[in-house]
Parts: structure tokens; C-alpha cells; sequence
């Protein structure tokens, strides 16, 4: 039997954390032998740490053979301690007619505070996937608290985002999902991200080719994926959550297996246009469980080109937004 790996979870008693708690425990995430401890974290708010007693109990009902312990609180210092992973879900979600960024003043001072503390008490191997918007800028906060943990280990998801743009290409392709491979995200998880077409296939061919709609790639696709969210908060009067459990179950699991290709925010060194700097989403290659290399390969036309320095100012303007919390 393995050592039960620490899973921080943070927004535990939220939507998200209602369908990813269950996906974890189960395996979906680590795998089928690796057991697993949750310390799940809440706001010190009573009617949220009652509901996660609820969600414990559900979690102890399902009788996962991989759990191994829960950990229920409202302090960080006890929620991160010694995690191998932290899961940074909690914050505020958008409602309809807001930007992701404008949830910044809100939540932006949540990740000080967390980065901080998971510095100072989360397992040396600790890694940290940022879901709560915006995403990308919070990750960048959560990391400039960190000096022991490196900042390649802060993450953000925008794989959320790639299995949008998979599922539009295979619908407009009238192909299996399956038949889809190589569509990544650049940027950041706002309306500017770049689901980058060129690069993708469909049975092996370029999806350009076999789409043969140059106008629906560079226009309506790129918007679907890029507003994709605002759809489902217009449609559900809330924001996607199964959805984005799913594509956090995803994100760490790619994370862990040696060989995955996949999109994720990383700290940029400079790759692809975007500053060094910013957390910027690109392809990757997982190296070693936890760890990943960028993929630098790919070449990327005008249009490209023109779609990621759109993208890429709007994280710089964000981060000259947050200054005074990363300093
Ligand atoms: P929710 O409101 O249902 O749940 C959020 C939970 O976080 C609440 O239970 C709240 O009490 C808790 N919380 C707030 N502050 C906290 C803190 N300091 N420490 C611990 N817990 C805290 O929201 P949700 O639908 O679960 O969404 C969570 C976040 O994820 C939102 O910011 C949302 O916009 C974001 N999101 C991101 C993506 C993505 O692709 N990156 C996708 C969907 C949602
Ligand atoms: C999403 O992409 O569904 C999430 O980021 C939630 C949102 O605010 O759109």
C-alpha cells in the first residue's frame, strides 16, 4: 500500500468542491491505488463549515476504499499542512454580466494569505493548481508569496478551456471526441484565450483541413471556447462546476502522469511571446510525476501570433493592476 498522499482542498463546501471531492476519494485523480488523506478547507463563514460537516458525511458514506482520513477546518495552517497538493478553489464566482477579473479585489488577497501559509507549512514536494478566478493572476499572487517553494510548482487550469475547444472541434467535425488531439490553450482563462487550431489533428489530419471553414475557426470557435462561461452562468444562473471538477480531476492527473501533453497556466520565461512573469497557459509535457517541462515546438502564424499578444496584454495589464500584491 502506498503512503496516502495530503490533498489540500480549498472551497471545499462550494459547487466545484461538491463534485470534485467524490472524483478524488474515488481515485480519478491519483489513481486507483493511491490512497489519499482530504484536508478540506473552508471560509471561517458557519453556515459553510456546516455544510462541509454535511459533505464529510456524505464522503465517509461512499466508504472509498482510498480514503484514508478527512480533515475538516477553517484554518489554512492546519488545512495545508504537510499537503502534497493544494487545490485552490476557494473564491468568490462571477455572476452574469461580470468579467473574471472583476472578481480581483475579492479574491486576490485570499491567495496572499494562502500562498503565504502554503510556503511556510505544505510537504517540500508541495504543487498548487489555482482553479478560482481569475485564475491565472491569482496564481501569480499565491506564488509571489512563495520563498521555499519554487514557482514552477503554481499552477492555474485552463484545461477547462481545452476540453471545450476539443469538444467544439469534434462536434463542428461530426467526429468521435477522440478523434481530436493536440488543441491547447494559450493565455489567459478569460474571453482573450487562444485555443490554438493550427496545431490541432482530427484522425491524424489538421483539423483546419478537415473543418476546410477558416472563418468558423478564427471566429465563431474561438469565441465559443473564450465565452464559454459567461454561456453557462447566462443558462444556469450559476457558474460551470461539474465541469470544471472534471477539468481539475484532468489538469492533476495529466500533472502526474509521465508523458501527458496538455494545456496549463505556468509561469512564462518568455516562450511564445508572453513576458516572463505572467502565468500564461501552453502546452506541456509532464516529465516526472508533479513536474513538466514546456513545449516549445510549435510555430504559430499571424493570426496566432496577433491572438496571443491580445491575450498576453491583458495579463500584463492585470498584473500592473495587482502590484501592490505581489510586491
Ligand atoms: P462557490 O461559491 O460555490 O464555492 C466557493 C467556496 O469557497 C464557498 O464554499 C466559500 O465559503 C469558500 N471560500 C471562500 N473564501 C475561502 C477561503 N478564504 N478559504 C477557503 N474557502 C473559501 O463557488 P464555485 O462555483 O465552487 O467556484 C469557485 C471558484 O472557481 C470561483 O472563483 C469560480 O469563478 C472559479 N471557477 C474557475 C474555473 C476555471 O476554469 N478556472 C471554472 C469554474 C469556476
Ligand atoms: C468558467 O470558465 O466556466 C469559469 O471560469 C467560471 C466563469 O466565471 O466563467
Amino acid at each position: 500500500m502506498k503512503t496516502p498522499l495530503r490533498v489540500a482542498v480549498t472551497g471545499a463546501a462550494g459547487q466545484i468542491g461538491y463534485s470534485l471531492l467524490f472524483r478524488i476519494a474515488s481515485g480519478a485523480m491519483f489513481g486507483p491505488d493511491q490512497p489519499v488523506i482530504l484536508q478540506l478547507l473552508e471560509a471561517p463563514i458557519e453556515k459553510a463549515l456546516k455544510a462541509l460537516e454535511g459533505v464529510a458525511m456524505e464522503l465517509d458514506d461512499c466508504a472509498f476504499p482510498l480514503l484514508k482520513g478527512i480533515v475538516q477546518t477553517d484554518k489554512p495552517e492546519l488545512g495545508f499542512k504537510d499537503a502534497n497538493w493544494c487545490l485552490l478553489v476557494g473564491a468568490k464566482p462571477r455572476g452574469p454580466g461580470m468579467e473574471r477579473a472583476d472578481l480581483l479585489k475579492d479574491n486576490g488577497t485570499i491567495f496572499i494569505a494562502q500562498g503565504r501559509i502554503i510556503d511556510a507549512v505544505a510537504a517540500a514536494d508541495a504543487r498548487i493548481a489555482v482553479v478560482g478566478n481569475p485564475a491565472n493572476t491569482n496564481c501569480m499572487i499565491a506564488a509571489s508569496q512563495a520563498r521555499r517553494l519554487p514557482a514552477e510548482r503554481f499552477t492555474a487550469m485552463v484545461r477547462l478551456d481545452q476540453n471545450r475547444a476539443q469538444t467544439q472541434l469534434a462536434k463542428k467535425a461530426g467526429v468521435d471526441l477522440t478523434a481530436v488531439k493536440d488543441i491547447f490553450i494559450y493565455g489567459n482563462h478569460s474571453p482573450s484565450m487562444f485555443p490554438a487550431f493550427a496545431h490541432a489533428t482530427i484522425n491524424g489530419k489538421a483539423a483546419a483541413s478537415v473543418i476546410n471553414d477558416d472563418a468558423w475557426l478564427k471566429g465563431p470557435f474561438c469565441e465559443t471556447v473564450g465565452k464559454r462561461g459567461a454561456a453557462i452562468i447566462a443558462a444556469r444562473g450559476a457558474s460551470s462546476a461539474a465541469s470544471a471538477a472534471n477539468a481539475l480531476v484532468d489538469h492533476v492527473r495529466s500533472l502526474v502522469t509521465p508523458g501527458a501533453i496538455h494545456s496549463v497556466a505556468v509561469k512564462s520565461d518568455g516562450r511564445y511571446g508572453f513576458d516572463a512573469n505572467v502565468w500564461a497557459g501552453m502546452p506541456v509535457r509532464t516529465t516526472t510525476p508533479g513536474s513538466y517541462e514546456v513545449i516549445t515546438s510549435y510555430g504559430m502564424d499571424v493570426f496566432a501570433k496577433t491572438k496571443i499578444a491580445a491575450t498576453f496584454k491583458e495579463l500584463v495589464e492585470v498584473r500592473a493592476f495587482v502590484a501592490e500584491m505581489i510586491k
